[in-house]
């Protein structure tokens, strides 16, 4: 299983810092064997000790190593700490911060390239959802235009955008056809995301084709975070 965490923009460098040392410290005791990812802030990002199944990620990059693009992170920043995983389609930076699939898919290529983990984001509006599981599955779908999904470090997330940090989590029934039908053609790890909580982490994680899940708002509490890596084990 898969578990990860997004901290989107929360936490100073000094909190998050101190998380990341408490999920290490957990998996170590505990002797979890569950792969789990924290995409921390830019700020919080550093040489960490290294425990094999945590890896600390990137949660955006700009797809050139160093340059001219300010107030962007090139890949050499990223590579400075050892990072290798990122994330790559995630709703708010395709909708609040207007990235189009080409430029996406442009990132993807970039991060392939230097054979980097990758966690690509796909999901659809409240709108799209009202017209049923065709019209769910073309929208996923246009989201891989201009992706080789023929990569062995790619880990798919399907987060229905009007899931994320509402509360209003998909219902186990809608997850297990969306990633059944995913599943018919990928054969990469699929995640679900969308307010996933210490409540409903085990069921989602039942569900049939459900290899994890991207967590954000319930994971921001170390306590939180570690009870659900407890509950996949
Ligand atoms: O990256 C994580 C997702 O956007 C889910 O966020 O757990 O707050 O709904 P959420």
């Amino acid at each position: 299983m898969i578990i990860a965490s997004n901290f989107k923009t929360n936490y100073t460098r000094g909190a998050a810092k101190a998380f990341i040392k408490e999920i290490q410290s957990f998996i170590s005791q505990t002797n979890s064997e569950q792969q789990v990812r924290i995409f921390a802030p830019f700020t919080a990002l550093d040489h960490f000790d290294e425990v094999s199944n945590l890896k600390v990620g990137a949660q955006n990059f700009y797809p050139v190593q160093s340059g001219s693009y300010t107030g962007e992170i090139g890949f050499e920043q990223l590579e400075e700490f050892g990072i290798d995983t990122v994330l790559i389609g995630h709703s708010e930076r395709r909708h609040i911060l207007k990235e189009s699939q080409n430029f996406i898919a442009t990132k993807y290529d970039f991060a392939k390239a230097r054979e980097v983990e990758i966690i690509y984001c796909i999901g659809e509006p409240a709108e799209i959802r009202v017209q049923g599981i065709d019209a769910v599955m073309s929208y996923l779908w246009e989201q891989f235009e201009g992706i080789e999904i023929n990569y062995d470090k790619l880990i798919i997330a399907y987060e229905p955008v009007w899931a994320i940090g509402t509360g209003l989590t998909a219902s186990l029934e809608d997850i297990e056809e969306v990633l059944t039908r995913l599943r018919e053609k990928l054969c990469t790890p699929l995640l679900y995301g969308g307010s996933v909580k210490v409540d409903n982490i085990d069921a989602i994680l039942h569900v049939k084709a459900c290899d994890g899940v991207l967590v954000g708002t319930a994971s921001w509490n170390e306590k939180a975070f570690c009870e659900m890596i407890r509950i996949a084990d």
